[in-house]
């Protein structure tokens, strides 16, 4: 397959890259390398533009014609909760703004296969040890809000002009599939214990009140390689889907557990 991975520069993108590559579909990257890494992805034409500009979309539309692209996996987005709390109408605008014009350059160029990062943050603050996929969407930060937001949006364009897509909502990822591939931002859990360790200072835990043994927080994490392998499975069931957006995980759990599996998440 042809396959346009936009934010394939960034951390989970580069491991679906690596991924789709090793099984011999051709990858092409769209990323503004805000956060992403070039080198995470060598070989890999990166188209560098901010998909949320509203000029992005003629171009990505070209290019989605000229390398005759299949499908489109999602990653390209801003995820820091509490820079979506300062700045809602940015996160807005770079989420669902860069959504809406690939959405609309997909559309222009007859690509109908997507598959939408979203995150589990649409839960809000979820009560219980485990979160259903159907459970009440209420999240609590810009964040969370942009990216079910896109959730919709995605099923819309299904109903508009037969776009099949499909919201995978995971959370706390974690991990390396290789030291290239790792995860170097510092406002990340295992980075932030790392650096700390680094520094020969304990890792800084919040929070002492959960229902758990220790009052701290419990949470399950996700290996960033089941992930992938979970973006790979995904993307090999869109030809076979009615149009629209179908949500996240059940699906994917036969593929990697943990995506479904969270236990007591205090934190977008
Ligand atoms: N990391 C997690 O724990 C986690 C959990 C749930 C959901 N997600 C979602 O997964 C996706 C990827 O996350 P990540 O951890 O790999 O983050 P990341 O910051 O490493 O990757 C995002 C990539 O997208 C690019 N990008 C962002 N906005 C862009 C824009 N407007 N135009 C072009 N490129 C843009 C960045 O430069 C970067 O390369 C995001 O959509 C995020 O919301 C991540």
């Amino acid at each position: 397959m042809r396959i346009l991975v936009t934010g394939g520069a960034g951390y989970i993108g580069a491991h679906v890259v690596e991924l789709l590559q090793a099984r011999g579909d051709e990858v092409g990257a769209v990323d503004d390398l805000i956060t992403g890494i070039p080198e995470r992805i060598p070989g890999v034409v990166i188209h560098e533009l901010d998909l949320a500009d509203t000029h992005s979309v003629p171009r990505l539309s070209e290019i989605l014609t000229t390398a005759r692209i299949e499908a489109v996996v999602h990653f390209a987005a801003r995820k820091q909760v509490l820079e979506s709390v300062q700045r809602p109408a940015w996160y807005f605008q770079q989420n669902i703004g860069g959504l809406s014009n690939l959405i609309l350059a997909m559309e222009s160029a007859g690509v109908r296969n997507l598959v939408y990062s979203s995150s589990a943050s649409v839960y809000g603050n979820a009560v219980g040890a485990q979160i259903a996929e159907d459970a009440p969407t209420v999240p609590v930060n810009p964040y969370g809000m942009s990216k079910l937001q896109g959730e919709y949006l995605v099923a819309a364009a299904g109903t508009a002009w037969g776009l099949r897509g499909v919201s995978l909502r995971y959370f706390n990822v974690a991990g390396a599939g290789s030291d290239r591939l790792g995860d170097r931002a510092v406002l990340n859990l295992v980075p932030m214990i790392l650096e700390r360790l680094d520094q020969g200072e304990s890792p800084l835990v919040f929070g002492a009140d959960y229902d758990t043994p220790d009052g701290s927080c419990v949470r399950d994490y996700v290996h960033v390689s089941d992930l992938a392998d979970a973006h790979l499975a995904a993307l090999d069931t869109l030809d076979s889907r009615p149009p629209g957006g179908t949500r996240s995980s059940t699906w994917a759990r036969d593929w990697a557990p943990a995506c479904w599996r969270w236990w007591r998440p205090c934190a977008g």
